[in-house]
């Protein structure tokens, strides 16, 4: 650990995203922009805050639901707002401060260590950008930071510059303390800028080195484009990752996988699958187009164009093309073809045939189906819960279960007598 405070900016309301949703809370890959920072940050130092105001409780809620370790920050938005105004009030433990924008989801806490082996009273991170649109410009001159000026004060001169401000800054304690209550808001946005402290502290001669760094950890997400191409960069690292581990990726620009899901063993995961929360998929092959959502699969092949909802779980089984399960545990089992199975139990060496459906829900209550070994489901049944099934039955195609039991060994049919009535086609259609 280093021996240095960490503060993320993250009471700012995002008007940009043009969203009832705080800026921070924005997910990439399954969890908000807040909590990817929050999680790098706590690898580098055990002093960490997070500055709050625009929607404080939920963005303070989404901390505290992954990490108790965290202080908060309260900004007074309304008398001082802007990026310099969430500083006015810091407690940090450390002489040395890292402030973070929180709208970074991709950092990483290897890419924060870049910041300590420099020697200056404030090192920022800088990108050289084709297109430097939207960024605060910086002024470099002799491997020194003379200021910063936002692209709504900059003029056209200024807006030329390629050098812009990446948003994380590394400041001697006393700097921040002794700066942030000179700072005003004479500027476009009439807000407080931390930027202006560059300038600040040059006329006091301190030293302000730039640290030239990759947009691929240190892009800022103003937008929703800029959220999605955060998004495909942070996918790449997940998919990476699993791949380098020994899972095969047909296409894998076109997979999404959350950044809890874990894999095991040897498995293949084929094109346009999506596969969130916290499943875990083990020597499974998941076929293309299909949906994982917070299930586990072990030893079984899942789809093409399947979707195991929540709480699912796989076993030794084969899910076929157009099938949906949810919140069961399918041990040995086949559902080959256009099934629906919700809150079942179904045991090894059972058969359910194409369309087979579980009547789970009567339109106020959710019921249970049991279904034991060997039984052969026939095609088009519909199974009212709740119910159970014993061992070793066959339930004939196109029957309504409507008993609550099926006892062992037997046959359970329910079928309409069907009838032939002669020449009806030609008086029907008056051939
Ligand atoms: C800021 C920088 C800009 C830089 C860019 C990099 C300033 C004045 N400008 O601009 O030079 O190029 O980041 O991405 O700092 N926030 C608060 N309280 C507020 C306002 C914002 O906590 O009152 C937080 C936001 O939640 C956000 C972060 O500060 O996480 C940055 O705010 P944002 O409005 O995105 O700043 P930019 O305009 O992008
Ligand atoms: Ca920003």
């Amino acid at each position: 650990m280093n021996q240095v405070s960490i503060i993320i900016l993250a009471a700012g309301k995002g008007s940009r995203m043009k969203s009832k949703t705080a800026k921070v809370l924005h997910k990439i890959s399954g969890k908000s922009m807040l909590y990817h920072i929050v999680k790098e940050s706590l690898k580098v130092t055990d002093d960490v805050s997070v500055v709050v105001a625009h929607q404080k409780n939920k963005v303070k809620q989404e901390v505290l639901k992954y990490f108790s370790n965290i202080n908060f920050i309260e900004q007074n938005d309304t008398n001082f707002p802007g990026t310099g105004g969430a500083l006015r009030n810091i407690y940090v433990k450390y002489n040395l401060v890292l402030v973070l924008n929180g709208d970074m989801p991709l950092i990483t806490a290897g890419a924060l260590q870049k910041f300590f082996g420099i020697k200056a009273d404030i090192t920022l991170s800088i990108f050289d950008l084709k297109n430097p649109n939207g960024y605060g410009r910086v002024k470099i001159q002799e491997n020194e930071v003379r200021y910063i000026v936002e692209q709504k004060d900059a003029n056209a001169h200024e807006l030329k510059i390629t050098h812009v401000n990446a948003g994380i800054y590394l400041f001697k304690k006393d700097i921040l303390l002794k700066y942030i209550p000179k700072l005003t808001n004479d500027n476009a946005q009439k807000e407080y800028y931390l930027t202006d402290i560059i300038a600040m502290a040059k006329k006091d001669n301190l030293i302000v080195k730039p640290l030239l760094v990759d947009e691929t950890y240190f892009k800022g997400i103003n937008s929703k484009a800029d959220l999605a191409s955060a998004e495909s960069i942070m996918q790449m690292r997940i998919k990476k990752k699993w791949m380098l581990n020994g899972i095969t990726m047909q296409l894998p620009d076109t997979i999404y996988i959350e950044e809890d899901v874990i894999f095991e063993g040897e498995c293949i995961i084929e094109n346009g699958c999506r596969i969130t929360d916290r499943s875990f998929i083990k020597n499974s092959h998941i076929k293309s187009c299909s949906v994982i959502e917070n299930s586990q699969v072990i030893d079984s092949d899942v789809g093409p164009l399947a979707h195991l909802r929540p709480a699912s779980q796989i076993k030794n089984t084969h899910i076929g093309n157009f099938v949906e399960i949810k919140k069961s545990n399918l041990d040995g089992v086949k559902v080959g073809h256009l099934s629906y199975i919700g809150d079942s139990e179904i045991d090894d060496g059972t058969n359910i045939g194409a369309g087979v459906i579980t009547c789970n829900y009567d339109g106020k209550k959710k019921y249970k189906t049991k279904i034991g070994k060997n039984v052969f489901v026939g095609s088009d049944s519909q199974l009212i819960a709740p119910l159970t099934i014993e061992d070793n039955v066959l339930i004939a195609a196109g029957t309504t279960v409507n008993s609550t039991f099926v006892p062992k060994g037997s046959l359970a049919i329910s079928r309409v007598k069907l009838e032939f009535k002669e020449g009806f086609f030609y008086k029907f259609f008056k051939l």
